[in-house]
């Protein structure tokens, strides 16, 4: 059984009051603060940076998981690393030099991992898989919060799973499937059946006015989870 962790993004948190968003949400039961980065260049919207990052490390009692949707990502990688970030996680297709990039993120003392969209192969991971500590699928395309997920996503964790499975069974090491996008109480579950430890949710958490309930929900849901 594995330890699932929700990881609220506050992508969808009022940003005039970050510092208390984060406070209250950590209080509500959030094993992560999944930090979404966006540049208006990889995706076509634009959020904030590591001065925002550092500003809100005190408040943040929990791993920060800073989700880079940006373009190149190696400047972004040490900035964040020196802004606090815990996680450090990029996509692919936005380093020329992904296994470089990885290795930025470890040297800096941080996790690294990272980021598939909906149409990124799965085999992208496979000559990396030493150097990452949490594969992160995204089950939206990434830019915006509040968008449906898409079901596909499913079979694709089932795919990661089996990998990471594998290489437990060789490596004894433990990599963790992280989903991002559409995840709700009433879809989590199946998303934790297909083999997924990890939650990001950003409106249905910071949509509804009680945070604790909403990640009650989320628990409960995972605790019927059979896997
Ligand atoms: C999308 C971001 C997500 C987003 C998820 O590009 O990476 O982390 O905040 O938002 P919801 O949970 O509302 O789909
Ligand atoms: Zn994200």
């Amino acid at each position: 059984m594995p330890d699932f962790y929700i990881a609220p993004s506050i992508l969808s948190a009022d940003f005039a009051r970050l510092g208390e968003e984060v406070t209250q949400v950590i209080a509500a039961g959030a094993d992560w603060i999944h930090f979404d980065v966006m540049d208006n260049h990889y995706v076509p919207n634009l959020t904030f940076g590591p001065m925002v990052c550092q500003a809100l490390k005190p408040y943040a009692s929990v791993p920060l998981d800073v989700h880079l949707m940006v373009e190149p990502v190696d400047e972004m990688i040490s900035a964040f690393a020196r802004a606090g970030a815990d996680i450090i996680t990029f996509h692919p297709e936005a380093s020329r030099h992904i296994d470089r990039s990885l290795s930025l993120i470890r040297d800096a003392g941080c996790q690294a991992g990272l980021v598939l969209n909906p149409a990124t192969p799965v085999y992208v991971l496979e000559h990396v898989l030493d150097k990452l500590d949490v594969v992160l699928l995204m089950s939206v395309n990434p830019g915006f919060g509040g968008q449906q997920f898409i079901a596909q996503t499913l079979h694709k964790v089932s795919q990661v799973r089996s990998l990471l499975d594998m290489y437990y069974g060789e490596n004894g090491r433990r990599i963790r499937l992280e989903v991002d996008g559409g995840i709700k109480a009433d879809n989590i579950a199946a998303v934790a059946a297909a083999g997924a430890d990890t939650f990001v949710a950003g409106s249905a958490i910071f949509g509804q006015a009680d945070y604790a309930q909403a990640i009650a929900e989320m628990r409960q849901a995972l605790s019927n989870v059979r896997c």
